[in-house]
């Protein structure tokens, strides 16, 4: 998988379990921590060990995990019963036995494990010759991780669960985050052994270290101060505070390279997100998924950017939403702006209040400054879009195309009436609705003309005209009858 790599080492990531205590329909594996489904992280820090192979079990919702993790060289095994973690070590017998070296295997549910953690476990278990090798920490509240027992000698000799520990054991504070490095053909040998005999009538990964400590094989573990690495992640709490601790490492990472937060508690940028030197940051911004954002930029409260990528010195004014789109340098998006999907608003822009884009190209130095609607159009440079401005872009079967052309002056609350096409230079007067394409350094002018009748106003206040009668009266108009008077 990677040349310069650990040779002879694989990888087996359990990511079958439903995560019954989530209490969601979702795979465990797949909430995402900053943005990133944690059975990814998982994965990058292993894939950075460059082993030859990782294994990634799947069972609950395979398809979706499947599809989540497909762009990785990672391979798939089915557990197709989740009968426990020692159950999904056993779906991977076949991978496993066709090879010797050493298995590294973890959960899918410790996203916070770092590839310098990994790499010490195994260069251990190398160098010690052990047949089993496994990372453990000591923590205060140790409820809910299995509890490492020591014979009196200091060895290992097992692991309990929690709901199989007796009163004593939960006291030991020493424990079992879940990160093993086996010698292949043992491991094999040992999951032949295993059985489901205790509290959850499951299949103990956890089982593997009694048998094989129990047969004289050498089980070694090394003790890392780090619990907060290890945390797993079990229920939508323990979610919240891995994003969050996560979140302030990263926002502090930003701010050591130069991005200036006004409030980092309150700014939200997910893992994969690249920000510039200079850029500024108010409260209550989102920065999600491949965001990438230009030096110098600035995004004031509450935007909310999604797999985009905004120039050097643009300006995302309060409350606008972009996702899925490019904004040039210098450009100024909002205040409560929404570029919708695959928009590219060239440099220099103006795209202002209640302006919708969707599916769209905007040359450079062009200006929609108010209330909007541009769809599938291609909007060329130094283009004004007026006030109210509306590509009728849809005709109830397709969508179809806006052409405006360069330095092209759109009025004031414009219909343009898709396909249609604005040519260079010409202008198409305010509350126009157009039809026809307009050409070059033409005005084009669609709307009925304007009758004044002077001194109206005057004449209706002098009293009804022959035949108003007939008419309902001002009053009556949306109203019930008005009840007989009862004085
Ligand atoms: C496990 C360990 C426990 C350890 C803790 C650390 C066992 C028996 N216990 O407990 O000692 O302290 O992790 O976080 O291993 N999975 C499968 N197939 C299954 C069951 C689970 O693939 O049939 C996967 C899950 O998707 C999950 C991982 O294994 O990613 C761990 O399962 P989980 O049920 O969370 O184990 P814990 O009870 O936390
Ligand atoms: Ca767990």
């Amino acid at each position: 998988m990677n040349p310069a790599g650990m040779p002879d080492l694989c990888a087996l990531i359990l990511a079958a379990g439903k995560g019954t205590r989530m209490m969601s329909e979702r795979a465990k594996v797949l909430h995402p921590v900053c943005g990133v489904p944690m059975l990814k992280l998982v994965y990058r820090a292993v894939a950075s060990l460059g082993p030859d192979d990782v294994f990634i079990v799947i069972g609950q919702d395979a398809e979706q995990v499947r599809r989540t993790m497909e762009a990785t060289p990672a391979r798939f095994v089915l557990q197709e019963k989740q009968l426990g973690t020692g159950h999904a070590v056993m779906a991977a017998r076949k991978q496993l036995s066709s090879r010797g070296g050493d298995v590294l295997i973890l959960y899918g549910d410790t996203p916070r494990i770092r590839t310098a953690t990994l790499r010490k476990l195994i260069d251990h278990h190398r160098r010690s010759g052990s047949t089993a090798t496994l990372l453990t920490t000591r923590v205060s509240e140790p409820f809910g991780y299995g509890r490492v027992v020591r014979n009196k000698k200091g060895n290992i000799s097992a692991i309990v669960e929690e709901r199989d520990a007796t009163a004593e054991q939960k006291l030991i504070t020493e424990i079992n985050p879940g990160f093993y490095c086996f010698q292949i053909p043992a491991l094999i040998e040992a999951l032949g052994k295993l059985t489901n005999d205790n509290a959850q009538k499951e299949y103990y990964l956890t089982d593997l270290i009694a048998i094989e400590g129990g047969e004289g094989k050498r089980v070694d573990a090394i003790i890392h101060e780090d619990f907060e690495e290890f945390r797993g992640i079990n229920t939508l709490g323990e979610l919240a505070e891995a994003s969050r601790i996560m979140r302030e490492a990263r926002n502090l990472e930003h701010m050591a390279s130069g991005v200036m937060m006004i409030d980092p508690d309150q700014t939200y940028i997910d893992l994969d997100v690249e920000v510039g030197r200079d850029v500024t940051l108010y409260p209550g911004v989102c920065l999600e998924g491949s965001t990438r954002i230009g030096e110098g930029a600035v995004l004031r409260r509450g935007c909310r950017v999604v797999d985009s990528t905004i120039g050097p010195g643009a300006e995302i004014l309060d409350s606008s939403l972009i996702t899925d789109s490019e904004v040039g340098a210098g450009s100024t998006i909002g205040p409560s702006a929404h570029l919708r999907e695959r928009v590219r608003v060239g440099e220099n822009c103006r795209i202002g209040n209640f302006v919708e884009i969707k599916k769209s190209t905007v040359g450079n130095g062009t200006v929609a400054a108010h209330l909007s609607y541009l769809g599938d159009a291609f909007v060329g440079d130094n283009v004004n879009i007026g006030a109210g401005t509306i590509t009728c872009n849809f005709d109830g079967l397709h969508k179809n195309v806006t052409i405006i052309e360069d330095n092209a002056f759109v009025g004031t609350a414009a219909q343009l009436v898709a396909p249609v096409r604005i040519g260079k230079r010409s202008y198409v007067a305010a509350g126009s609705c157009i039809t026809k394409d307009v050409p070059a350094g033409a005005l084009a002018i669609s709307r009925g003309r304007q009758v004044n009748k002077r001194g109206w106003v005057e004449r209706r206040k002098k009293g009804p005209r022959k035949g108003d009668d007939k008419l309902p009266q001002l009053h009556q108009l949306g109203r019930r009858k008005p009840r007989p008077d009862r004085g």
